[in-house]
């Protein structure tokens, strides 16, 4: 199965996608396609994938492409040519490969791809969606309060709380606020990034824990895993981590909870993820376990977190969800 990895793009997490492609460049077969930050396309020399060939600029000299139905074509040739590949993967963190618009080109082109569908992008990129679809689902998840940046409400909880941008991944834009004032800075933070924050109590000594997987025919899911010890996961340390290739523990967890989260995982999964590797990530407090996130497009898809990483992506792309409800066959 040979596979087109589709990574870069112009979102704050342009970096992470970069650290997340270097980290799949050994374990799987494929061509490497690199969007830049002018929504350039680029046909990347897999044996010069490395974090130097964008600082520098050089992946400029590589062949530009163009996206047309069916795939990715090299641009300026006479005789048409294709970036070779079955599947495609959606490895674009943040705004645009995880907002649902890369989906959308994806479909649009006929282009079989791994990764979250054009509705599952959307409320798992939004996080006031992603609240509203685990209510309706009757999965725990924090409280929480939203607010605008024209339109500032007094906090209906009280301190510590934890401000978040409403769209943004890796903890981008993030604080814990801890008293009146830290606040206003914090907001300023947040607001830089979006004209929505999310904000929620910040609750001491909360365990965090990921689980990652997905379903095709059956459920394949990761180890759990407790990744850090400290306040909260913040940029540099999520950066860091997804690049990663020691081995994960999985992490010791009493009675129960290691089944209520892989119950939640499923439940949520189900209606909107096919076709996904995502990454869930809970907190867990005073016996009760808590969707924090749902991250579609995870961190180097989470591989780190498998036993067997193939195993799930070949047979993910054997069971791509069929476009519904459109006269295409791909
Ligand atoms: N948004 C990053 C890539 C993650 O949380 O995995
Ligand atoms: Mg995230």
């Amino acid at each position: 199965m040979q596979f087109g990895v589709i990574f870069g793009g112009v979102s704050y997490e342009h970096e992470i996608s970069i650290v997340s492609a270097i980290a799949l460049k050994d374990i799987i077969e494929a061509e490497f396609i690199f969007i830049d930050k002018k929504r350039d396309f680029y046909l990347i020399d897999k044996s010069k994938l490395k974090s130097k060939l964008f600082s520098s600029g050089e992946y400029t000299k590589m062949p530009k492409l163009e996206l047309k139905k069916g795939g990715f074509y090299q641009k300026g040739l006479l005789k048409e040519k294709r970036v070779e590949f079955d599947v495609a993967i959606n490895l674009v963190h943040g705004g645009d490969g995880e907002d649902g618009k890369l989906a959308s080109l994806l479909e649009f082109f006929a282009i079989p791809y791994i990764g979250p569908r054009i509705e599952g992008s959307v409320v798992s990129y939004n996080k006031l969606l992603t609240k509203l679809y685990l209510y309706h689902l009757g999965i725990n998840t924090l409280d929480f309060q939203l607010l605008h940046k024209e339109k500032i409400e007094p906090l209906k909880f009280d301190y510590p709380v934890i401000i978040k941008p409403c769209h943004l991944g890796s903890s981008i834009g993030v604080s814990v606020v801890r008293d009146e004032s830290e606040l206003s800075y914090a907001l300023d933070v947040a607001f830089e990034f979006d004209n929505e924050v999310i904000i929620e109590p910040f609750i001491e000594g909360v365990k965090e824990y990921n689980l990652a997987g997905c379903k095709a025919g059956n459920f394949y899911l990761s180890k759990i895993e407790e990744p850090v010890k400290g306040e909260f996961l913040d940029f540099e340390k999520k950066y860091l981590d997804f690049g990663r290739t020691e081995e994960v523990k999985e992490a010791e967890l009493v009675p129960g909870i290691r089944e209520q989260m892989i119950e939640s995982f499923k439940k949520l999964y189900e209606p909107l993820f096919y076709g996904a590797i995502i990454r869930v990530d809970f907190f867990v407090h005073r016996g009760q376990v808590y969707v924090n996130e749902i991250n579609a497009v995870p961190g180097s898809l989470a591989n780190y977190l498998f036993e067997d990483f193939l195993t799930p992506l070949q047979a993910l792309a054997r069971n791509l969800p069929k476009p519904r409800a459109i006269p295409i066959d791909y």
